[in-house]
């Protein structure tokens, strides 16, 4: 696991996470390391894969607030509403580019916590896009992916630049 987020285009963040079975005491520690890198990096949300780790687990807190940090284990999307909303995301791995992505209203999200308990839940708002969001990240799928054709060619220079790598 790497301890710095992977950035675009990394070819880690476009592969498919496994399911995690048993969960170890040190991938629990992995996953509360996962809540600090993305409270330091300024980030809602963080997928295990945007560490170079996998495996399907998210973690995210869109409040700030210490009590809502919350960790899923293989976490799947249930029920999306019809209707969608447009709102602007950015992503810890796709740097200094933020775009309108459409998503549905309200979602059911079917996952296990960190101790195996069953979890069910509606989510909407800010939390049902967060977690949408970090969900695809399981499946290699980048916000960028999900852009209109106008919102992909307004970032496309913004994204030749990351495909160039950082600058020296
Ligand atoms: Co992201």
């Amino acid at each position: 696991m790497s301890d710095k987020v992977l950035r675009y285009p990394d070819s880690r963040l476009r592969q498919k996470a496994e399911r995690m079975t048993n969960i170890t005491l040190d991938d629990k520690r992995r996953a509360f390391d996962m809540l600090k890198l993305m409270r330091e990096d300024g980030g809602i949300g963080l997928a295990a894969p945007q560490v170079g780790w996998g495996v399907q687990l998210v973690v995210c807190n869109v409040s700030g607030k210490p009590e809502d940090d919350l960790i899923l284990v293989n976490p799947v999307i249930a029920e999306p509403s019809k209707e969608t909303w447009l709102e602007e995301e950015g992503c810890l791995s796709v740097p200094g580019i933020r775009a309108k992505v459409e998503r549905p209203q309200t979602c059911k999200i079917l996952a296990a916590s960190l101790d195996g308990e069953i979890l069910a839940f509606g989510v909407k708002g800010m939390l049902g896009r967060c977690l949408m969001h970090e969900i695809d990240h399981l499946g290699g799928v980048l916000f960028i992916d999900r852009l209109t054709p106008a919102r992909k060619v307004a970032i496309r220079g913004k994204l030749k630049r990351l495909e160039a790598g950082p600058d020296r």
